[in-house]
């Protein structure tokens, strides 16, 4: 193999989704590869996340990454110049020393997380294979089965309704190919229901349509009609799956859902999801109570984790050990896997195999700002994640990535495996 130390590292400025600045990242290593990733950036953040460093200040909306840019070309370059990039674990171990803090914050999780991916990227060219392939190590992986965003609401729509993303899942799909065939004509007709109706006013963050709707449930009866008029089996083929996001709206027991102008406790918040779990055809459900409220989530794993997937994202941030806590108290079934959550491949990685051995539910996911990035496509495949959240069914950010895991499996021909409904975490009960 072609030498794999790093010979120069280049961050800039580029802009995402929202029209907000962020870091790309050029590695460069000495026998030539170049690997090139960009940071990608959440709107409903858990609060143990990877910080982003932002410059604040009146301009830009204080979203210019002035600072993590330097950080990139000065300090980081500095520290990297020379190591080998084929030692991601060491690169990583790098990054988290020098930046000194629990939560990235001086170098910025913007920073690290490009950089991190950036030399990954560098020495799977340098390898001479896809990403994919080069994580894959020989083994064994699946293609992911996609989690796809239909309504957006939420923090992604100026809380016009209270849930964040109304999705649907293909669990009666033969392939990656048909699954997005099949949400294809559900976004569609969902897109004809919302125009008869004299409710389409365009889309929200991560392209699902604008959510003009009097209460949350009025959403899920719009799914379930668009799921029929598209000609599908709602349930057996095509399936609905929220992510509540419930920190957004919920903190110390109690949730206050705006819509539908009702305060719940975590109870009565449990018990609302049941009667959602009972009227409408829902495999997966991701953070169901806030992120505070570990209690919670045990008792909502416990009531309904054997009928639906119960996924962490705020609730773990990507952290292995958070994982592992919560795999011993019995509080999820499935862990979203979010790269610049951990701000590092080495520590994303983690989390995912935490997950896997507590014989959870795995998927990798975009963030609402998104690029034309297409990494985390690599990773859920490479990785074997089983499943892939990138956001809506419209919009380049997100149509890039569904291609591109299009192309893997169109590459892999007769030996491409589908994920499908068997990588749905359901509590150590059988998954089909
Ligand atoms: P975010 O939303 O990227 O704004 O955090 C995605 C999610 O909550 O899953
Ligand atoms: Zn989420």
């Amino acid at each position: 193999m072609a030498d794999t130390r790093i010979a120069g590292v280049l961050g800039r400025r580029v802009w995402d989704s929202r029209g907000r600045p962020t870091v790309e990242v050029d590695v460069t290593l000495r026998g030539g590869a170049i690997g090139r990733a960009i940071a990608p950036a959440g709107a409903s953040m858990g609060s143990g996340e990877a910080v982003d460093l932002r410059d604040g200040g009146a301009a830009l909306g204080g979203y210019d990454v002035g600072r993590a840019v330097n950080a990139v070309n000065g300090e980081i370059a500095a520290a990297l110049a020379g190591k080998d990039a084929a030692d991601q674990t060491s690169i990583d171990q790098i990054m988290i020393a020098l930046d000194g803090t629990t939560n990235k914050g001086r170098l910025g999780g913007n920073a690290i997380v490009a950089t991190s991916m950036a030399v990954l990227h560098a020495a799977a060219a340098a390898n001479g294979v896809p990403l994919w392939q080069h994580l894959a190590r020989g083994r064994n992986v699946r293609i992911p089965l996609p989690e796809i965003q239909i309504f957006g609401g939420g923090a992604h729509a100026a809380r016009r309704v209270d849930i964040q993303d109304f999705m649907v899942m293909c669990p009666g799909a033969a392939s990656f190919a048909q699954a997005l065939e099949w949400t294809a004509e559900v976004y569609l007709a969902a897109g004809r229901i919302m125009k008869q109706a004299g409710k389409l006013q365009g889309v929200a963050d991560e392209g699902g349509y604008w959510p003009a709707f009097k209460s949350n449930e009025e959403a899920l009866d719009t799914l379930v009609e668009a799921i029929a008029k598209a000609g599908f089996k709602a349930g057996e083929q095509v399936a609905i799956s929220l992510d509540v996001a419930a920190s957004e709206f919920g903190k110390a027991g109690t949730y206050t859902l705006a819509l539908d102008n009702r305060r719940l406790d975590t109870g009565a918040m449990i018990a609302m999801l049941g009667r959602w779990l009972e009227a409408y055809p829902i495999i997966s459900i991701e953070d169901p109570v806030a992120e505070d409220d570990a209690a919670g989530f045990a008792a909502f794993t416990k009531a309904y984790g054997h009928r639906c997937q119960v996924i962490g994202d705020d609730f773990f941030v990507t952290d292995a050990a958070r994982v592992r806590e919560a795999a011993r108290q019995g509080a999820a079934t499935a862990v979203l896997i979010k790269p610049n959550q951990a701000g590092t491949i080495t520590e994303t990685q983690a989390a995912l195999e935490a997950g896997k051995a507590a014989k959870f539910g795995t998927i990798v996911s975009a963030r609402s700002g998104e690029t034309e990035d297409v990494t985390i496509v690599y990773l859920a495949v490479g990785w074997d994640a089983g499943q892939l959240k990138v956001g809506s069914f419209s919009r380049s950010e997100r149509m890039a990535k569904w291609n591109e895991c299009l192309r893997i499996e169109e590459l892999l021909g007769k030996d491409a495996v589908f994920a499908g409904r068997a990588a749905l975490g359901f509590s150590g009960q059988s998954q089909t």
